[in-house]
């Protein structure tokens, strides 16, 4: 019922781990894995390791969290055996790495150095508080955008490459067409949104040791929503849905607005790793009490009504 295939990877169910969340270390990532995620995507990483700021790097909001870590990520090589370690695991739970930098040659090193090891990439130019030249900075402009994905497609043949985009601009379509005309393989709709800030009201210190960072968590699904309902008329690439999912009626409101596929971040956060096997389990009940026979049946039906 929720089995599918889409980029290659042949997939239990279509909730993945989001990046940012859990997906550092190989023992993490299989824990996810074991707890039935259909598919992880990593934290991001670079060429060079990055310490990331200071705590506190996250801080609650209502509905969500601000989080801001910073990139904090070990190295290329560092990564690479991590994700050796995860081998085994990848027939029954493709793994997908996050990837930043700050220039076409940066991005397309990482790829080149880890395509052994991944299932697809997902190109991280979305970051919203990210030093400048990286970050949303690349992915809020259409043809910084394109060179660097255009980069990555022309040298990484044989791996997928997603890329991930920001959802603070006038309008995204314009951003996902110029990554499709780029050579990708598929979107992920939304990076955190903001940044936005949160001050001590004791104290009127702001609480982030980076002050601001991504907003995110249940109260930007309806932008992820927009997002992916506007993009899905727009391009003729796989939608990963992301924003916000805590439930399987969150699931189907992405489904049905156009993503293929799904992750969830922030929701692991007050549910815990078994919410992917919760949420698959009411998915399928739903399916089937209303008569479907494939989760494929109602990737965009909002837009067939
Ligand atoms: C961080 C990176 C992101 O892409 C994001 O959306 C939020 C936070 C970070 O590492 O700080």
């Amino acid at each position: 019922m929720l089995e599918t295939e889409i980029l290659g990877m042949k997939l239990s169910n279509p909730l993945f781990l989001a990046a940012g969340i859990l997906g550092t270390t190989a023992s993490s990532m299989r824990m996810v894995a074991n707890a039935g995620a259909g598919g992880i995507v990593t934290k991001s990483f670079s060429i060079e390791a990055n310490d990331g700021y200071e705590n506190p790097t996250i801080v609650k909001i209502e509905g969500g969290v601000i989080n801001s870590v910073g990139l904090a990520s070990p190295g290329v090589e560092a990564k690479k055996e991590e994700l050796k370690e995860l081998n085994d695991i990848r027939d029954k739970t493709p793994v997908i790495a996050s990837i930043y930098g700050n220039s076409e040659e940066v991005f397309t090193d990482v790829a080149r150095q880890t395509k052994d090891y991944v299932d697809a990439f997902e190109l991280n130019v979305s970051c919203p508080h990210a030093q400048c030249g990286y970050g949303s900075n690349i992915g809020e402009d259409p043809d910084l955008t394109y060179n660097i994905v255009k980069s990555v497609t022309s040298s990484i043949k044989d791996v997928p490459i997603i890329v991930k985009l920001t959802p603070n601009v006038l309008d995204i379509t314009e951003i996902a067409i110029s990554v499709q005309k780029a050579g990708a393989d598929g979107l992920t709709l939304i990076n955190s949104l903001g940044p936005g800030l949160r001050i001590d009201y004791k104290t009127g210190h702001p609480i982030l040791n980076n002050k601001f960072g991504g907003i995110a968590g249940p109260m930007i699904k309806p932008i992820a929503l927009k997002c992916v309902y506007q993009t899905y008329d727009a391009v003729d690439i796989p939608i990963f849905g992301v924003g916000g999912i805590k439930d399987y009626k969150d699931a189907l409101e992405f489904l049905y607005a156009g993503a293929s596929l799904l992750q969830i971040g922030t929701s692991i956060m007050y549910e815990g790793p078994q919410i992917f096997s919760k949420i698959s389990q009411d998915l399928e009940a739903f399916l089937e009490e209303n008569g479907y026979s494939n989760v494929s049946e109602i990737i965009g039906l909002s837009h067939r009504l």
